[in-house]
């Protein structure tokens, strides 16, 4: 497993398709669900009907269905069983929106394998992840499924995740096969309403969108799934130049395609396909693999097979990709899962150790006036006040797999863990939810909580200020549930959600020092907190050890030095807001440069790349190796990072450049480099990043190729995206 020859592969999976009926190869294109809603798909199973089943999480049923498959089915080829493993199978790792934060690939790849080992023990080979959607517009839910909204820390977050979920190969044990999603330009979704359709030219598709996407093809992931919107007007399921022309003909990728849930299907509802038998036709052609659960492909290709619309090697095309990956799998020779393994796995003391470790890199620290934090362990009396203080759900976050049931370190409880002998008084105040409720709620385990009545909302916000009255220090944990970010949970409002800003302004009212911890799944609109509230950590969703890391941050014991992934816009209309915009008045000289609104900064709360920390760090002695490179060259580029300060601490060294001239407009500014380094009290170290064709060109619009122009360039160093440090390069030919 893992080391099978190229050349036997393809024999395999020939032998396989030449015994195969046409019948058993639609079959193989046929992701079926077993999820709780409908009828369980054993019989389809038996006839040859599915390659594969998602929405399953239970061992023994793994088991039990691939009995059958492999031993009823006609050619008894094993099924591959599929889920959302995000971020951890049962150990929970910080969301994806977190992961990205710590800037810091090898955390992401490190707790991907982690979920990959746990999620393969439960018996699971395929992962729909990582999510891989560029995210500019802070309303979309999604957004915490991803890499925030830049190309290049969204590519290294990418191929890292996938390391992580696969291992060196595909069928390496212990991992399972990755999932390349949604393919693309998902997170442009108009408004950032989820699911509306998406317009992207394509300099921004191949420019921003496409980057982590091709960043996933070259580490050797294994599948894509297709978005369910429009892209330009073409369903990104049925969408050729998607799936044939960029995926397979440009990048060269072949593993196979699996569509998003239904969307073969919904190729009729967006009004592209005619029917079914059309839907099945224009994805087929398109390049689309595998049907996720609409039974499209299993209804119409045999028909389309038969009346000669499509042929016979079309359908082996579609169905060699997925053989192929079930024979490097290894699940020919190894079918079945031990029941007794995930047991053993799940209990790896490791495994909660790289969630707190995960957590503690991931959080950033916004706000620290007067050094309020790190907090002294000697307090006696300190007030936890918050819907999210104890609530395990939101400490674990959006995208649970099936069936999960939430067992994170609280912040109350990691708290109560690092001070034993103090008095740690806790009041939720006023519950939070959504004013629409989500249809996965229902899904979840647990019973669900009646509404709060407006008096009993009331009673509990004077609990709360009431609790928080006679503390030394209140730590405020404030956010969003775990429903309230993630797939159908987009919103219109960046703001806390519910009476949480009140209870903080009545809080800070009291005038005993105030720790604000968000807990989050995407960026917030905290103008009033950012103002009054003199320290702010953004823990995001931090998974199952969020509590304990929480803590470990407040009391010092370890630095924050994680970096924000994504803009944070002042007010929720302000999205999409990213930092990489291109310019049309002088920010330095124009007067129309800032009324952009008139109402508002148009400027994010807090910039992308921005996290402090409880040192401080200087960047220095910014070197271009040489003024000039030649187009296709490489120059490095170096300056000196020292931390001044007086506590070890890590500074994420940030490279961004902007072309002046050229072929078309560039960005004001883009990354293009960046390394997370730590640093004791007074040491310097010397950072060291290249310049080359790969980060100096782009894809040019009035070209409509890839270019690498001639012309001069800014480069600039430093500690966030409004890094002043600055120096001059010239691309020559
Ligand atoms: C729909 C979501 O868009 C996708 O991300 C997920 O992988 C599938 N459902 C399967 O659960």
């Amino acid at each position: 497993m893992g080391t099978i020859s190229e050349a036997e592969v393809v024999a395999r999976v020939d032998a396989l398709l030449g015994k195969m009926s046409l019948d058993e190869k639609i079959g193989q294109l046929t992701q079926v669900g077993a999820g709780p809603w409908g009828p369980g798909p054993e019989d389809t199973i038996r006839m040859g009907g599915a390659g594969s089943v998602l929405w399953l999480n239970d061992t023994k049923q793994f088991n039990v269905l691939q009995k059958i498959a492999v031993e009823e089915s006609p050619s008894k080829i094993p099924l591959l069983f599929a889920l959302d493993v995000i971020h951890g199978y049962r150990t929970i790792f910080p969301v994806p929106l977190a992961m990205a934060s710590s800037w810091d690939p090898s955390v992401a790849e490190r707790v991907q394998s982690v979920a990959a080992k746990e999620a393969r023990a439960a018996g699971l080979h395929w992962t729909f992840g990582p999510m891989l959607d560029i995210a500019r517009d802070a309303r979309w839910g999604r957004i915490v499924e991803g890499a925030g909204e830049d190309p290049f820390l969204g590519a290294a977050m990418a191929a890292a995740q996938v390391r992580g979920f696969q291992g060196p190969s595909i069928g390496s044990p212990d991992h399972v096969v990755a999932c390349a999603k949604h393919f693309a330009g998902y997170g442009a979704a108009d408004g950032g309403r989820d699911y509306d359709p998406v317009y992207l030219p394509e300099s921004q598709l191949r420019n921003v969108y496409f980057p982590p996407f091709e960043a996933a093809v070259k580490a050797g992931v294994g599948t894509f799934m297709s978005a369910y919107m429009d892209l330009n007007d073409v369903p990104a399921s049925g969408n050729r130049f998607l799936l044939r022309d960029v995926l397979r003909t440009e990048w060269g990728f072949e593993g196979f395609v699996v569509s998003d849930a239904f969307a073969v299907g919904n190729l009729a509802i967006q009004g592209f396909a005619r029917d079914g038998r059309d839907a099945a036709f224009r994805a087929l052609s398109a390049g689309l693999n595998m049907d996720m659960a609409s039974g499209t492909y299993l209804q119409n290709l045999a028909g389309l097979v038969k009346d000669g619309t499509l042929k016979m090697n079309e359908i082996d095309a579609a169905v060699r990709p997925i053989l192929a990956i079930k024979v490097r799998m290894g699940l020919f020779e190894q079918p079945y899962i031990d029941e007794a393994k995930l047991a053993q796995v799940v209990a790896l003391p490791e495994h909660r150790n790289e969630a707190r470790l995960a957590a503690q890199r991931s959080m950033v620290l916004l706000r620290n006036e007067g050094r309020l934090l790190p907090l002294a362990k000697s307090l006696k009396k300190v007030a936890v006040i918050g819907p999210l203080a104890d609530s395990m759900e939101a400490t674990e976050g959006s995208w649970m797999v099936f069936n999960h049931t939430p067992a994170a370190v609280t912040v109350l409880a990691g708290l109560h863990a690092k001070l034993p002998g103090a008095k740690v008084e806790y009041a939720p105040g006023p519950d939070i939810q959504r004013d629409i409720p989500s249809f996965f709620d229902t899904m979840m385990p647990g019973e669900k909580k009646a509404p709060q009545t407006p008096e009993q909302a009331e009673a509990a916000f004077q609990t709360a200020v009431a609790t928080a009255r006679n503390a030394a220090v209140v730590v405020m944990v404030l956010g969003e549930n775990a429903n309230m970010a993630g797939e159908a949970a987009s919103r219109a409002s960046l703001d806390l959600p519910g009476r949480q800003e009140e209870l903080l302004k009545a809080v800070v009212a009291l005038g005993n020092p105030v720790v604000l911890v968000l807990l989050n799944g995407r960026p917030l609109s905290i103008n009033w907190a950012a103002e009054n509230v003199p320290a702010i950590l953004e823990a995001w969703e931090p998974g199952s050890e969020g509590g304990h890391a929480i803590a470990d941050i407040l009391f010092g014991d370890v630095n924050p030095g994680g970096k924000l992934p994504v803009s944070f816009p002042r007010k929720g209309s302000h999205a999409p807001l990213y930092y990489a915009r291109n310019l049309t008045h002088s920010p330095e000289s124009s007067p129309m440069y800032n009324p952009r609104y008139w109402d508002g900064l148009p400027t994010p709360l807090y910039p992308f790349g921005f996290g402090l920390s409880y040192t401080t760090f200087s960047i220095a002695n910014l070197k271009v190796a040489a003024p000039q490179v030649k187009v296709g060259s490489l120059v490095a580029v170096t300056a000196d990072v020292t931390n001044t300060g007086l506590v070890v601490g890590d500074e994420v060294v940030q490279l961004y450049i902007h072309q002046k001239a050229g072929s078309d407009s560039r960005p004001m500014r883009e990354l293009k480099g960046f390394v997370r380094l730590t640093l004791k009290p007074g040491e310097t170290k010397t950072v060291t990043f290249h310049l080359g064709p790969a980060e100096l060109g782009h894809w040019s619009t009035n070209a409509g190729k890839w270019v690498q122009d001639a012309e001069p360039f800014d480069v600039w160093v430093g500690a966030d995206s409004l890094a002043t440090l600055h120096a001059d390069l010239e691309v020559v030919r």
